[in-house]
């Protein structure tokens, strides 16, 4: 990056950040509905967790609920892209609601596993943020089987019936290392547990871990754009300051800056979570350069190419068939 060159007041940009490829999708799903349909859309919890996202589709006529059971019958309601549980799906139907399912194809993967591993009578053990609505869609494919991991107490709390038949599981958006973490405690209880097919913490939350690790080091501050409630987002704040960044703090929008952030500051970092869009991260760098940052110097740590297509139910209905 050249980044050991320069001296003085300088900007690094973390790349990969931003959008990831299942945000992309889902925004894309609602765009495309109220275009298609016409208002009014419901969606189900925020399609993604960023204010800015969730306000610019609220002004376009979409309307967020919490509960399908606020959706009028014979409505379109999209599911957001952190995805539901086999019972919202239920309900929706028996309510004969129209339903687009946005959840995060990385996200059905998880479902997938759970289902897999619930059918073999395993105990599943999912690490994850309680209360989450990833967690909560996860969980609800087989109640009966998952506990959840969150905090180091939890495994002291976990109880199976058979230990040789014991699986972990993840939430998409973790801590990589905090989760490894909480894997080596419980594998301490469970010697033979088994870990997931395949990475359930998904590429676009370890890319962006990466990339904001490589630079952290250096920084004086680090700013994450994104929202409180994003966990990738809060994740980045969290592997910055552990990576050795000096400070490191979350913001929706520049405005949220705080000047005296920026007291005694050299060099800053900048990133952004996976739902955030690339204008916000923007207008931050513009508000850095007004306070005196000139250069700003990508560090790049990975290429992203991953995309998804949009959902069947929604792609039947779009006229060039894209
Ligand atoms: Fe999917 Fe990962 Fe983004 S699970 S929604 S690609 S953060």
């Amino acid at each position: 990056s050249g980044a050991e060159h320069s001296s003085g007041k300088r900007i690094l940009l973390a790349k990969p950040r931003g959008y990831c490829a299942g945000v992309d999708r889902a925004v894309d799903t609602v765009e495309r509905a109220l275009e298609t349909y016409g208002p009014p859309v419901y969606v189900r919890k925020e399609i993604v967790h960023n204010h800015h996202v969730v306000q610019t589709l609220r002004d376009r006529g979409v309307i967020f609920v919490e509960d399908t059971s606020e959706v009028p019958e014979g409505s379109l309601v999209v599911f957001s892209a952190h995805g539901v549980s086999p019972a919202v799906h239920e309900e929706a139907s028996k309510r004969g609601l129209r339903t687009i399912d946005a959840t995060c194809p990385l996200v059905t993967k998880v479902h997938k596993e759970v289902n897999r591993f619930a059918r073999k009578d395993y105990d599943i053990l999912l690490i994850g943020h309680e209360g989450h609505e990833e967690v909560e869609g996860t969980s609800g494919e087989a109640p009966d089987r998952v506990q959840l991991v969150d905090k180091p107490d939890d495994v002291d709390d976990v109880e199976v019936r058979d230990p040789s038949k014991v699986v972990w599981l993840s939430q998409t958006t973790l801590s990589v290392d905090e989760t490894m973490e909480r894997v080596h405690q419980l594998q301490e209880r469970y010697p033979d547990m088994q870990a997931p097919p395949s990475d359930d913490i998904c590429y676009a939350t370890s890319n962006r871990q990466v990339a904001v690790k490589a630079m952290a080091a250096e920084c004086d501050l680090v700013l994450v754009v994104g929202s409180q409630n994003s966990s990738n987002s809060k994740r980045l704040v969290e592997v910055a300051l552990q990576a050795g960044a000096s400070t490191s703090y979350l913001v929706d929008y520049a405005s949220e800056i705080d000047e005296s952030w920026l007291d005694g500051v050299d060099t800053v970092g900048v990133t952004s979570g996976a739902s955030v869009p690339d204008a916000l991260v923007f207008q931050v760098l513009d508000y850095l350069q007004e306070q005196g940052w000139g250069e700003v110097e990508e560090v790049t740590t990975a290429n992203e190419k991953v995309s998804f297509a949009l959902p069947r139910e929604l792609r039947k209905d779009l006229p060039e068939n894209s």
